[in-house]
């Protein structure tokens, strides 16, 4: 089989495509024959070597992966050879509270991703593809889609008539747009440009605040709810902008946790939060059964993920590079992943 991995350390430069014998599963395991992978904002933290003491080399890369099963351990009953299958991006996350070592299962660092042609994972950690998606398409859930569900849904979940703010239109915020406006909420979201802003306005979002033309877009957020402010708020900026999404969410409202695109240290002006009664609630991804409570959610509305670009399997380092580029609107997919390979 062929995997890419970071070898000596990270960066392009020390990510290699290299062969090796196919793995095969223990008991409670299953061997896919991967087909996608898809890369989140984190993928790039990696790459940089910058997630930490608990991410090394040698590591396969990337979380967010879908296949086909060819293969499974004995004790496998849950699933057949043929089924079209995402490991959970919490390998060890099945439903109820995050186990106190979260941390230590995630796929793409420190555990191997999904950047090979052949991967073996428990049978516990999969779930199946929704039939109307494509491998790319069901590629792109097992993190930033699974966020975006968690964003609305904790700590209750969005509701008919709601307004919600999404910063920035990057895989967690394409879906999350997706999914708010299935559950009949009104989005208002924040992007760098115009032209991202008109083709963020064909995704469905009610109203799209150009950044680099408002910058205090938390007035005109207020402004566009009567005064009152937003219900909910998904915080992908961080440092930047989370000041400003305390200004735009209403009194008693919500400001969802998850990203830090612009920086890790925000200095938060204590009195408007207290005044304003804010829940400040953050989310990491979602266990295997959120994961599965999307999927039908996915279905019944008959949800695509949008899908910038796909690179093959063969030229894996271009796709780091147009993540980092902000290439096109959706996500960046790795596809061809079994042309030519072993
Ligand atoms: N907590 C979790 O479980 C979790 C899970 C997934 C991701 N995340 C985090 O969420 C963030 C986004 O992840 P992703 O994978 O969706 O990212 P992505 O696909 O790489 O997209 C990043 C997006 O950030 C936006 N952005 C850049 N500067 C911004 C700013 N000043 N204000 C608002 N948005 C800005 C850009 O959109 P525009 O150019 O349109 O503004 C860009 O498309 C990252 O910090 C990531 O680590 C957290």
């Amino acid at each position: 089989m062929k995997y890419w991995s970071f070898t000596e350390g990270f960066g392009l430069e020390n990510l290699a495509l290299k062969t090796g014998a196919r793995p095969r599963p223990g008991p409670r395991d299953v061997l896919l024959e991967m087909h996608a992978a898809s890369l989140n904002y984190r993928d790039l933290v990696v790459l940089r070597g910058q997630h930490g003491r608990m991410v090394q080399p040698p590591l396969i890369p990337l979380s967010d992966g879908a296949g086909v099963i060819v293969d499974k351990g004995s004790d496998v009953h849950d699933f057949k050879i043929g089924d079209r299958v995402s490991p959970a991006f919490y390998q060890h996350w099945q439903g109820g509270p995050p186990p106190a070592d979260l941390e230590v299962g995630r796929l793409g660092g420190p555990l191997d991703g999904v950047l090979a042609t052949y991967c073996v994972f428990p049978a516990s950690s999969l779930v199946s593809i929704p039939s109307h998606l494509t491998y790319e398409e069901a590629a792109t859930l097992p993190c930033a889609g699974v966020t975006a569900w968690s964003a609305l849904s904790e700590p209750s979940p969005l509701r008919p008539g709601e307004t919600v703010l999404i910063l920035g239109t990057g895989g967690v915020a394409l879906l999350a747009i997706a999914l708010a406006k299935a559950c009949g909420a009104r989005t208002i979201v924040t992007t760098s440009s115009a032209q991202r802003a008109e083709k963020i306005r064909d995704f469905g979002a009610d109203i799209v605040i150009d950044r680099s033309q408002e910058e205090n877009w938390a007035q005109r957020v207020r402004a566009e709810t009567g005064g009152l402010g937003c219900d909910r708020v998904l915080e992908l900026g961080g440092a930047a902008t989370l000041g400003q999404s305390i200004k735009a969410v209403r009194t008693g409202g919500t400001i969802i946790l998850i990203g830090n695109v612009t920086g890790n240290n925000a200095e938060l002006f204590l009195p408007l939060v207290l005044t304003r009664r804010l829940t400040l609630h953050s989310v990491s991804c979602g266990s295997r059964s959120a994961f599965e409570a999307m999927n039908r959610a996915l279905a019944l509305h008959e949800i695509r993920p949008a899908i910038a670009k796909t690179i093959p399997f063969d030229r894996a380092p271009e796709a780091f590079q147009a993540l980092e580029h902000n290439d096109g609107v959706g996500n960046i997919c790795v596809g061809s992943y079994q042309e030519g390979s072993g």
